[in-house]
C-alpha cells in the first residue's frame, strides 16, 4: 500500500478529493496532511477524515526558506511517504527540497501548462482570449510548474466568463484528474490522463 502526503495551503479541496479517492482497491491510503499555515481549513477536514496533520507556520521564518523547509521535513519524513501531492501549496519550494523527492512529487497547476506557470492563470487566460482553459496535473522539478505532465483537463472559457467563474469550472475538473492521475501514478503508470 503506497503512502501518500499531502501539503496544502488553504481550503484543500483538492485534498479532499485525493483522500476520498484512496479506498476499496485504490493502491494508496493518505498517511499525513501538511500545512504551512496552520489556521487552513483543509487540516479540520483532514483530521474530520481520520488523516493525521502536522502544519509549520512559514511567516516566522521570513526569507528564510531553507529554514522553514529544515522544519517542514521533520513531519514529512516522519511520515515516510512514498508520494507527496502538493495540492493548493501556495510556497515555491527550492531545489534541495524538491531533490528529496524527485520523481514522486506531484502538483496541481490551474492551467494549461506550458501555458501559464505561476499565478494568476485564469486572468491571463482570459486577457489572452483563450478559447479553453484548464487545469495540469506534472512532476515536481527544481523549475516552477515546469515536470513532466501526468494529466491535463481541459474547460470551455464562456461568455462573460471572470477569473472566479473560470476558477470554478476548473477546480471541478481538478477533483475529477488529480484522483485519476494519483491512481496511476501509485502503480508506476506515468500514462498521462487526459479529460474529457
Ligand atoms: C485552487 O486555485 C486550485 O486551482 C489550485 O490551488 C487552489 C486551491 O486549491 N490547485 P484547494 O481547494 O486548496 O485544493
Amino acid at each position: 500500500m503506497k503512502r501518500v502526503a499531502i501539503l496544502i495551503s488553504g481550503g484543500g479541496s483538492n485534498m479532499v478529493a485525493l483522500a476520498d479517492s484512496m479506498n476499496g482497491d485504490h493502491p494508496a491510503r493518505p498517511v499525513l496532511v501538511l500545512s504551512n499555515d496552520p489556521e487552513a481549513a483543509g487540516l479540520a477536514k483532514a483530521a474530520a477524515r481520520g488523516i493525521p496533520t502536522a502544519a509549520v507556520d512559514h511567516r516566522p521564518f521570513g526569507r528564510d526558506r531553507a529554514a522553514f523547509e529544515a522544519e517542514l521535513l521533520k513531519p514529512l519524513l516522519a511520515a515516510e511517504p512514498d508520494v507527496v501531492c502538493l495540492a493548493g501549496f501556495m510556497r515555491v519550494l527550492t531545489p534541495e527540497f524538491v531533490e528529496k523527492f524527485q520523481g514522486r512529487m506531484l502538483n496541481i497547476h490551474p492551467s494549461l501548462l506550458p501555458k501559464y506557470p505561476g499565478l494568476h492563470t485564469h486572468e491571463r487566460a482570459l486577457a489572452a482570449g483563450d478559447a479553453e482553459a484548464g487545469c495540469t496535473v506534472h512532476e515536481v522539478t527544481p523549475d516552477l510548474d515546469a515536470g513532466p505532465i501526468l494529466g491535463q483537463a481541459r474547460v470551455p472559457v464562456l461568455p462573460g466568463d471572470t477569473p472566479d467563474t473560470l476558477a470554478e469550472r476548473v477546480l471541478v475538473m481538478e477533483h475529477r484528474l488529480y484522483p485519476a492521475v494519483l491512481r496511476r501514478f501509485a502503480v508506476g503508470d506515468r500514462t498521462p490522463v487526459y479529460l474529457p
